[in-house]
């Protein structure tokens, strides 16, 4: 207490937190959480469950407007909320939220978003199924599928859509070969399908589920996506498969690295302590820790490094903190000699979010090293901020259930429907960049226009 008080001397407007104390964490969160759900609408009167304003024809560089797939990540938060504060407030509205958005074959392809469906955008929707499957989630009533069964509908869409014919495989970043981006080949599509795999694999003990996950995982480690030089492991953005992804762009975000450090980690425990997965793990935290922890700052508090210290984050990337917290906690269960290192990052950067949530009202703002709220506040900063107070609450009582563990929801492995199986409207309406968005190319565009990302960073 002392401590936050020197630290933060002016900030008399800022969220107060014990780092000590659960409920001062909790009640953190907890503002955090309202503040966010005060930009959700879907459960008014004439408005649509599960998407937030502008889903439906959203653009990230658009104040005020949220892709459809970060409405998906919303609702994975605010369950891990309820799992790790106890407060189930939200979770009539989630469970309601995640069902409107499952779509006629149950795989978090509806029509409203699938003629621009990315692989990276179903995925995050995926991964709220699995938070709930792994926490034990209340099921939604009335026959509707179960958790687990949507997140398996997915796997069995996005498998395949695996693409050997140039690159020697990998996921487009776009479902659709009609959508323009289609032709990348991008981390957060082939990382996500890679957690998304490694989860199945560690939740049902099924073999084949690991089988694709180190199928995918082999593929992104022999492709440019992945560059280890001088001790560090690069994660960049993405490939193209127009030169056969011989190039990649020198970006680094941190919810890739969450992506794929928790894909790992989630291996690691399915195999029963691998070294392999353990030294992969570890890899990919190292670097976490020297790109996004910036030592000006102390080394221990979570920056975006790419767009954050110049305020120039669009909508998605404002959101990506969220899920490198999540995540790193995660990490810190499933592979226990990484607790010790983690939890003072997420100390730190809980900490310094509380001294950044000091706009009127508590809200939060982005840059958690500085204590003077710097102006930006919406959907992806509260989500941010609640992810990262709730992170501090994990303990290993907190594992992901597995089916052998104790989770309840019901599998079916051939759940879903296929890739060739979409609406028929969809080759009538194809859309092109301008008009859709999703995490990957409005980060390339916006990269390349800005401030020349982080290569200089690097060299
Ligand atoms: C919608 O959800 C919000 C946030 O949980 C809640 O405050 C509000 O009362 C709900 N509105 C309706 C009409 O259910
Ligand atoms: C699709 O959009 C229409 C028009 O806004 C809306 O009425 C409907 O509820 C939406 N469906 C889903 C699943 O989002
Ligand atoms: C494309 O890349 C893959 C994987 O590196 C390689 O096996 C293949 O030969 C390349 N194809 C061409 C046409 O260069
Ligand atoms: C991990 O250990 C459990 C319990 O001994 C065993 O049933 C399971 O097959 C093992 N998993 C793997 C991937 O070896
Ligand atoms: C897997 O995770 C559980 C839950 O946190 C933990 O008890 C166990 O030690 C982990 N397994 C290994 C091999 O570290
Ligand atoms: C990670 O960093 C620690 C401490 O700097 C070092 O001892 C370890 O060898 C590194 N591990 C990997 C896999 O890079
Ligand atoms: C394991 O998963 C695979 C891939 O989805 C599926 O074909 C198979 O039926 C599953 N096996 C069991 C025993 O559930």
């Amino acid at each position: 207490m002392w401590l936050t008080t020197l630290l933060f001397p002016a900030a008399a407007a800022a969220i107060t937190l014990d780092i000590n104390s659960r409920s001062s964490i909790a009640s953190a969160a907890g503002t955090a959480a309202y503040n966010m759900m005060t930009y959700y609408t879907g459960n008014q009167t004439g408005q649509v469950p599960g998407d937030l304003p502008g889903s439906l024809s959203c653009n990230p560089n658009v104040a005020g407007t949220y892709c459809w797939w970060e409405a998906g990540a919303m609702w994975g938060s605010l369950i891990n909320y309820w799992q790790y504060t106890n407060d189930s407030t939200y979770n009539s509205v989630v469970s309601e939220a995640l069902q409107f958005q499952r779509g006629p074959e149950n795989n978090f392809n509806p029509p409203n978003q699938s003629r621009s469906m990315g692989v990276d955008d179903q995925v995050f929707w995926a991964f709220s199924a699995l938070d709930a499957v792994e926490s034990n989630f209340p099921e939604a009533s009335d026959g509707q599928p179960s958790w687990l069964s949507l997140a398996q509908a997915v796997y069995n869409f996005q498998t395949s859509l695996w693409d050997t014919s140039t690159c020697g495989g990998g996921f487009h970043w776009q479902v659709y070969s009609f959508n323009s981006g289609y032709n990348l080949k991008i981390t957060i599509a082939n990382g996500g399908n890679f957690q998304l795999s490694a989860r199945l694999a560690y939740i049902t003990g099924n073999s084949s589920y690991a089988d694709w996950a180190n199928k995918v995982w082999d593929w992104m480690a022999s492709s440019e996506l992945f560059e280890t030089s001088g001790g560090m492991l690069y994660i960049w953005d993405s490939t193209d498969s127009d030169n056969n992804c011989t190039s990649a762009d020198h970006y680094v975000w941190t919810y890739n690295y969450g992506t794929v450090l928790a894909g790992a980690a989630y291996m690691y425990n399915y195999t029963n302590g691998s070294s392999v997965w353990e030294s992969r793990v570890q890899q990919i935290l190292n670097s976490t820790f020297s790109l996004f922890f910036p030592s000006e700052y102390g080394g221990n508090i979570m920056s975006e490094i790419e767009c954050e210290p110049h305020l120039n984050c669009d909508q998605d990337q404002k959101s990506f903190k969220a899920y490198l917290s999540r995540w790193l906690a995660v990490t810190a269960v499933l592979v226990p000699s990484t607790a010790s290192q983690i939890m003072p990052k997420l100390q730190g950067s809980a900490t310094g979010a509380a001294g950044q949530c000091s706009g009127g009202g508590n809200v939060c703002g982005e840059q958690w090293y500085l204590t003077t709220y710097d102006g930006y506040t919406g959907v992806g900063e509260e989500m941010s901020a609640m992810s990262v107070f709730g992170a501090n609450l994990i303990n290993s009582n907190m594992a992901p259930l597995t089916l052998r563990t104790g989770a309840t929801s019901k599998s079916d492995p051939s759940a879903g429907g296929s890739a060739t199986g979409g609406p028929a409207s969809l080759v009538e309406k194809p859309i092109t960049t301008a008009g859709r968005a999703g995490a990957g190319i409005l980060t390339v565009i916006f990269c390349v226009i800005s401030i020349g990302g982080a290569w200089w960073l690097i060299t």
